[in-house]
């Protein structure tokens, strides 16, 4: 914490203004025009179904889905008797269940399905979803195989009102939309690199007799899952992207497994490097060997996303709950300043351009999710927050949303049904965070830079998609 008070005051007023600013660029940024027909009334309650109610599943019906009043779950549905048993007892009106996720895609009540299956059926589920007419809810990482990136975009030009949403909830974090507020108000500076790491210190496997090691332990497996980079990094890279406004143009990278040799075939630990169009550099890690973090403040998995630029760094994660914080350190002399400074025998002799210390950085600045503008709200508000910031700084209180960002991706998700609009996680974003998965594996795998250009021509023998409407096929 800052242990100047003068100075951190004016520093907070500092952090507010840019805070203030980023309010209303954010005012500008939200305003999307409608996307897809509305499903129903928008005042209308939202029938859904779930395919694959296992861990992931469970979770979002009983923390959250349930405790929704605009949306009603009818169908469950699950391969996996006691999976499928443990989701019905969330609801006090239980669900109609089934074990044929087609079976379940018939029904002329369900509006919208959510997907928690294992990856590798993301896309089956998600066609016969989609060519039954049913919105779509599907977990990260949106699809498998670049065929099906292809297919899924097809898919969706013939069934252009349908919504997809996919399951990367950072985007309906307030926390992260904050962060990315102060970015485009210039908080920080220019972005020049993304350092991001989710680093664990355990197996990641499940009990399971040999009869169902495929089934709960399939995350460790290439046919059926991404590994680290499909599991976890599909959230980070996620968030580079989203601050930066770009998707990455290449990837290089070393993938091991090294200590769990247990029969897996995935990496357990990964290295990469993601360069962005503007030459910024994601560098990312993943390990299961130890979840250390220097300067650790929240304590749990080891996983932060920190975004470096030329007047300071924001540091950010979600796990175990949402925690940001907000550094300033302005380079003293920009790219543009030194261009046009004269070179000059005083500055040579007083060392004044090859300085290495910039201003003294501090100890940061709490991320208040809920910031307000302080043109838009009343005196008390006003003091209010400066009161709480005061607070925040002196390590006092903790910011902290309001809302989870899972309640809200997914009650997101059903509002966007009612109201058919585009939704912040939408099958753009899905895709693109897939094709970094693929693409960050077969650097890996093939031990070399590959062009994000190269998935366009990557699985173009492609799937077979059909229009319910339309009887169209296309490949
Ligand atoms: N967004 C996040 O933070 C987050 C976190 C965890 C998991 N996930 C994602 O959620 C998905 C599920 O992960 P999980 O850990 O819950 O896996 P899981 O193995 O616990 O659950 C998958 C469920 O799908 C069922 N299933 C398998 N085949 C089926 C079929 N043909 N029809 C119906 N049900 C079928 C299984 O029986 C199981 O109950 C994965 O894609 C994972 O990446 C996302």
């Amino acid at each position: 914490m800052p242990n100047n008070e003068s100075t951190s005051a004016q520093l907070d007023r500092r952090a507010f203004a840019k805070t203030a600013a980023a309010v209303g660029v954010a005012a500008a940024a939200t305003s999307s025009g409608p996307f897809v027909r509305k499903a129903k009334a928008s005042d209308q309650v939202v029938n859904y179904a779930m395919i694959g109610p296992g861990s992931r599943g469970r979770r979002l019906l009983e923390r959250h889905l349930v405790h929704m009043d605009h949306g009603k779950c009818i169908a469950l549905c699950d391969v996996y008797d006691k999976n499928l048993q443990r989701a019905l007892e969330v609801f006090e009106d239980q669900p109609r269940a089934y074990t044929d996720y087609n079976e379940l895609l018939q029904q002329d009540d369900i509006d919208a399905v959510f997907i928690t299956v294992p990856l590798f059926l993301h896309f089956p589920v998600m066609k016969a979803a989609l060519e039954a007419g049913k919105h779509v809810f599907c977990e990260k990482s949106l699809v498998f195989t670049p065929q099906e990136v292809h297919a899924l975009r097809t898919l969706h030009e013939l069934h252009p009102d349908l919504t997809i949403q996919v399951g990367l909830q950072r985007r309906y974090s307030l926390l992260y939309q904050r962060a990315k507020e102060l970015v485009d108000a210039g908080a920080i500076g220019e972005i020049t690199h993304i350092q991001a790491q989710w680093h664990r210190n355990t197996n990641w496997r499940r009990k399971a007799s040999e009869e169902f090691e495929d089934q709960f332990n399939w995350r460790l497996y290439r046919r059926y899952s991404g590994g680290l980079c499909a599991e976890l990094m599909s959230h980070q890279v996620d968030v580079a992207d989203w601050m930066l406004d770009q998707h990455p143009k290449s990837v290089m990278g070393v993938g091991g497994l090294d200590y769990w040799k247990d029969g897996r075939d995935i990496y357990d630990n990964i290295q990469l490097v993601f360069e962005y169009p503007g030459g910024q550099k994601l560098q990312y890690s993943s390990i299961m060997t130890n979840r250390h973090i220097a300067g650790r403040r929240v304590p749990g998995d080891g996983c932060r996303e920190t975004i470096l630029g030329t007047d300071g760094s924001i540091e950010l994660t979600l796990i175990p709950y949402g925690d940001g914080m907000l550094y300033f350190d302005a380079m003293e002399v920009k790219m543009e300043d030194q261009a046009k400074e004269k070179s000059s025998e005083e500055n040579w002799v007083a060392g004044a351009t090859v300085g290495t210390d910039t201003a003294e950085q501090g100890d940061g600045y709490p991320i208040d999710p809920h910031a307000v503008d302080p043109s838009k709200v009343s005196f008390i508000e006003k003091e209010l927050f400066f009161a709480k910031t005061w607070a925040y700084n002196k390590g006092i209180l903790r910011p902290s949303e309001d809302v989870d960002p899972e309640y809200a991706e997914l009650s997101s998700f059903l509002k966007d049904v009612a109201n058919g609009n585009r939704p912040k996680a939408d099958i753009d974003v899905g895709l693109q965070d897939s094709v970094a998965v693929m693409l960050a594996n077969l650097a890996m795998d093939e031990q070399r830079k590959v062009a994000f250009s190269e998935i366009s021509e990557m699985g173009l023998d492609g799937v077979e998609v059909s229009s319910s409407e339309t009887g169209k096929t296309t490949g």
